[in-house]
């Protein structure tokens, strides 16, 4: 079983720009070795629990940290919204709190950053970020994971991610600085990635030296290797009276064949659920171009990477 020195100082999660590209580069690459060794890794987590809080459905991070935690030889709770939601039935500290007494990391999916904030300062145990509005970190690390496997060498891709900016984005274009990945992000007025980060990813960028495009116009999306895309309307965001006014917005930015031709694109990715003839097609996405589901398994082996380096360093 190898780990790596460089993640000593890690205790949470959180979101994208805690890691620095030695280190991002150390969990990717325990991730790929996780994933081709996974008995080395069997008891890693063995008489320990993870305590699982959902604010929003899901899929790919339910199951892929539940198998997970189970390949580790690890217990996994799912605590869904019949405990009330967070901060109302009981304050976020004394969540944190009470978790604390039994388990041994918390994993949150929430509708606000500032509750994964207030759970990892209140919580003795490391904590988790499986989705808030800003952020998706361990998507984006399953990501560069999917990335690694096609592009041994990541400072030379170019991704560009086109459709709202949103945590997925905001998560991917943090991640991409930080490791020198040119990044170009296409999205229509109004729906551009929110100050704050592209604050921080310009100065991540200029650190790298890796170029940031932002950009509404989908005829400058330029030549691209991966073409990324999300759904239009996130959790928490779905308001039925402006849903046909926002798929006509996005009507132009949707992601399709003629796309992939233009920007000279070989692969694409999807965080799912996709949302499809929306944001892409059916066809795209049911193509040989299409990498979603050895993304979606890469959920798996990244977040395990995570553990592993929560309680190994
Ligand atoms: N941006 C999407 C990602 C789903 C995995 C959402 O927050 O709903």
């Amino acid at each position: 079983m190898s780990t790596n020195t460089t993640l000593q100082q890690f205790n949470n999660f959180l979101a994208d720009d805690q890691l620095n590209k030695t280190e991002l580069l150390a969990l990717i690459e325990l991730a790929i070795n996780i994933k081709k060794n996974p008995t080395d890794y069997n008891q890693v987590l063995a008489g320990k629990s993870v305590a699982m809080i959902f604010e929003k459905p899901s899929l790919r991070t339910h199951v892929s940290f539940d198998m997970g935690i189970n390949k580790l030889g690890g217990h996994a709770l799912y605590l869904g919204q019949q405990n009330g939601k967070l901060g109302e039935r009981e304050r976020v500290s004394d969540y944190a709190k009470n978790l604390s007494c039994f388990a041994d990391v918390i994993v949150a999916r929430v509708f606000s950053h500032e509750s994964i904030q207030g759970l990892a300062e209140h919580a003795s145990i490391p904590v988790i970020n499986a989705l808030c509005d800003v952020y998706h970190p361990c998507q984006s690390l399953a990501d560069f994971v999917t990335l690694s496997e096609s592009y041994p060498d990541l400072s030379q891709v170019k991704l560009a991610y086109v459709g709202d900016g949103n945590n997925v984005s905001n998560s991917l274009m943090i991640m991409a600085a930080t490791l020198g990945v040119d990044f170009t992000l296409v999205s229509p007025q109004g729906h551009e990635a929110q100050a704050d980060i592209v604050g921080i990813t310009k100065k991540l960028a200029k650190a790298s030296g890796s170029k940031l495009i932002l950009t509404n116009d989908i005829d400058a999306i330029g030549k691209q290797d991966v073409i990324y895309t999300d759904t239009w309307i996130s959790m928490g965001d779905e308001d039925s009276t402006k849903k046909a006014e926002i798929l006509a917005k996005f009507a132009p930015y949707q992601v399709n064949h003629d796309l992939m031709v233009k920007a000279q694109a070989s692969m694409v990715l999807h965080c799912q659920p996709a949302h499809l003839e929306e944001e892409i097609t059916t066809e795209l996405f049911d193509s040989e171009l299409s990498k979603v589901f050895q993304q979606a398994e890469n959920r798996m082996w990244a977040q395990n990477a995570v553990l592993v380096a929560l309680f190994t360093n």
